[in-house]
């Protein structure tokens, strides 16, 4: 069984996707094990996109999620790491395929709605940032 963390970001929320990301996860078969909504500080931010710091496009992703609120989810399945990454789609809308939350429903690549772990290490390291 592998643990994975998913992020509903804040134009996640704004836009009431909130119940549509939850549900395809759990209709997935997964176990949702915990589920938070926060307003996070932009230490906990800049640490989480860590990988991120330095790239042009940093700040205004630490001001996009900074507007918060985000809903943090704790999730457990069977190679839920890769499949969730599936589900989640390309975070360029041109690749993004229809049928993955991106693909229906993002058209930009800073506000694209969701983020997940892409291997085991990120999705220890995030689910000690964000449920510890
Ligand atoms: O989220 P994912 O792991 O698919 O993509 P990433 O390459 O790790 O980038 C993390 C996040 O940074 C993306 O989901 C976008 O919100 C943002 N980003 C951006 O705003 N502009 C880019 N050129 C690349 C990423
Ligand atoms: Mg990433």
């Amino acid at each position: 069984m592998e643990r994975t963390y998913v992020m509903i970001k804040p134009d996640g929320v704004e836009r009431k996707l909130v119940g549509d990301i939850i549900g395809r996860i759990e209709k997935k078969g997964y176990n949702i094990l915990d589920i938070k909504m926060i307003n996070p500080t932009k230490e906990i931010v800049e640490e989480h996109y860590e990988e991120h710091k330095g790239k042009p496009f940093f700040g205004e992703l630490v001001d996009f999620i900074l507007d918060g609120p985000v809903v943090g989810i704790l999730a457990e399945g069977e190679n839920i790491i890769e499949v969730v990454r599936l589900m989640v789609g390309n975070k360029d809308p041109k690749v993004a395929l229809p049928g993955t939350i991106r693909g229906d429903f993002a058209n930009t690549t800073t506000m694209n709605l969701v983020h997940a772990s892409d291997s085991v290490e990120s999705a220890n390291r995030e689910i000690k940032i964000w449920f510890n």
